[in-house]
């Protein structure tokens, strides 16, 4: 009897040590664990992403649709822009920013929780689609802008010396590997492709800045823990003698090394597809 209830005790003690070693083990692994993430630098998704756009104003299904003769239809495009380009106002930036040398990345050493500045992009800079000179942003002579943002990726830097670019033409026939897709496209996208426009319709476009290029200054991103004043550098397309009274479909790339932009199932990795039907 004796010797049966030493027995249990023996056994609960070894289990008691066998569970406490265990939370021990998997606290110090915790431990480590969140000793090594930093919240400065992104640990697994964000870093291998490529870079995706995104386009202003706001435009329904990305359908451009609007009558020159009639404000009402495109004021909306107006108030979008004008909202969206508060942040770039030359006087607010030029009191939170610094003016950096162009064609140069902005490097900033020291400790990673350290504030880093940012680089000053100036609605300015988009000249006639600034909506300085033109209040309108050409949307009142049926020269619509349309301005495209690549979506921020902490660390990606442009090959240096090459920019990334932008690059926008009427979306022609697919491609025969887009053809093969097709399949896989839902109805929506399938549309898209079907559409068969004519390289002419657009004629001119100008890029402002002319480069059409994202500056080598605005990268690397470090981040909105540190980079609180950063501002994501634009490129405006003035569209400035589109066939007018038909849907004209635009496909816009990034191009430059490392960049992808051409995935079947994906039209906002690296690149957009829009329509522009401008009625007069
Ligand atoms: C933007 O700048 C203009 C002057 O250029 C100024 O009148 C306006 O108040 C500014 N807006 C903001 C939100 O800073
Ligand atoms: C961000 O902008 C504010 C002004 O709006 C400025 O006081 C601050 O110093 C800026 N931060 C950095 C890190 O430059
Ligand atoms: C920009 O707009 C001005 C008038 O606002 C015009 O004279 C000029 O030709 C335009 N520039 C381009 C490149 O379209
Ligand atoms: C555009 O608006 C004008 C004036 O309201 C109208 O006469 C014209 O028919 C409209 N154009 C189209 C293509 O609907």
């Amino acid at each position: 009897m004796q010797k049966l209830r030493l027995r249990e005790g023996l056994i609960l003690v070894i289990y008691f040590f066998f569970y406490a070693s265990l939370a021990a083990v998997i606290t110090l692994c915790m431990y480590t664990l969140f000793l090594t993430i930093t919240p400065y630098m992104p640990t697994f998704t964000e870093r291998v992403k490529p870079p995706g756009v995104m386009i202003r104003p706001f435009a329904h299904s990305l359908n451009f649709n609007f009558n020159v003769s009639e404000p009402d239809t495109w004021q909306h495009y107006v108030i979008s822009l004008n909202g969206f380009l508060q942040g770039y106002n030359d006087s607010l930036q030029e009191e939170m920013n610094v003016d950096c040398p162009p064609g140069q990345y902005f490097i900033q050493d020291g400790d990673e929780d350290e504030d880093k500045k940012a680089c000053q992009f100036k609605r300015s800079f988009l000249k006639n689609c600034s909506g300085l000179e033109d209040p309108t942003f050409g949307y009142s002579t049926g020269q619509p802008c349309i301005l495209l943002k690549m979506n921020r990726i902490v660390g990606f830097r442009p090959e240096l010396g090459d920019p990334v670019k932008v690059s926008c033409k009427v979306q022609g026939k697919p491609t025969a590997e887009a053809e093969r897709a097709v399949c896989s496209l839902t109805r929506w996208d399938e549309g898209r492709l079907g559409y068969r426009g004519d390289e002419n319709d657009i004629r001119s476009i100008n890029y402002y800045p002319e480069s059409a290029s994202f500056d080598l200054r605005y990268y690397p991103y470090y981040g909105k823990l540190t980079h609180v004043n950063y501002t994501s550098p634009l490129v405006a397309m003035h569209f400035t003698d589109v066939v007018k009274n038909q849907a004209v479909p635009v496909q816009c790339q990034l191009k430059g090394k490392g960049i992808i932009n051409d995935v079947i199932n994906d039209r906002f990795v690296g690149r957009v597809i829009f329509t522009l039907n401008i009625e007069t």
